[in-house]
């Protein structure tokens, strides 16, 4: 049995799980809430430990206007109910992404959510949010270049562990990555703490995968032979 402590998902599939319906990209996005909703619940009461989520890239603010505002507007109601409802199950939020070009309502829902769940010890939800993998390397070492010149690091120290600590959050690595939707790509997601993650793609659209078929995945996962560089020890 492999080691479980962290898994990503890269929630993909909502537009056309809405598409498929002749329904609007927006209601495919709303539908994905509710279901990740459920599904965080559903994971809380597993033995996970992290349960990174990427919900929004550096790159969707090419899309159209329309969609990125009404993903923003949605972000912050649904937060807001979040926060209610999390609180009291033990599970602490947590953010990664660059905050500087979100608006102020959504920054005030997220920062209300880290400090309300901030004392639970539960299962933790990093939500990735206007969230690149290049951009969080390129903001840590701006922020080990910064300390280096401030004398607070000697760079001769600078390891990849040290280097995990400048990181948005310094969380364990990845060990299982799942995305929905049939891609089968990474899209700039968590590339420093997926280095040795086990990845899993399903054709499901995000708004039907289920926490039947994420058990079942990590049912398989926990037959894989992880042996990260090494010899199998059997
Ligand atoms: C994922 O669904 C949600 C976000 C990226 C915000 P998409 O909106 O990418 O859905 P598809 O890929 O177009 O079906
Ligand atoms: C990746 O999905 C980002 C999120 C799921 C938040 P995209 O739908 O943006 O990725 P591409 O464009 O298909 O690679
Ligand atoms: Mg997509």
């Amino acid at each position: 049995m492999n080691e479980l402590k962290h898994v990503g998902i890269i929630v993909d599939g909502n537009g056309r799980w809405a598409t498929k319906r002749n329904k609007s990209r927006s209601e495919g996005h709303l539908e994905g809430s509710k279901n990740l909703e459920k599904l965080i619940l559903n994971i809380s009461e597993s033995n996970i430990k992290v349960l990174s989520l990427y919900v929004f890239s550096t790159e969707n603010f090419k899309r159209d206007k329309n969609e990125v505002d009404y993903l923003m507007n949605l972000f912050t109601k649904w937060f807001k109910i979040i926060n209610k409802k999390y609180k009291n199950k033990n599970i602490k939020i947590l953010f990664s992404g660059r905050k500087e070009n979100l608006d102020k309502k959504i920054i005030k829902e997220i920062e209300s959510l880290e400090h309300e769940t901030n004392d639970n010890t539960g299962l933790i939800v990093n939500f990735c949010l206007n969230y690149g993998g290049r951009a969080e390397i390129v903001d840590a070492t701006k922020k080990i270049c910064s300390d280096v010149i401030n004398d607070k690091i000697n760079i001769n120290n600078l390891d990849e562990k040290i280097f995990g600590e400048y990181l948005y959050n310094n969380l364990p690595d990845l060990d299982l990555l799942i995305r929905t939707s049939g891609e089968q790509r990474i899209s700039n997601f968590m590339l420093w703490q997926l280095s040795y993650a086990e990845l899993f793609f399903t054709n499901t659209l995000f708004p039907d995968f289920t926490y039947e078929e994420f058990a079942n995945i990590v049912n398989s996962y926990m037959k894989r032979d992880r042996r990260f560089g090494g010899t199998n020890k059997n």
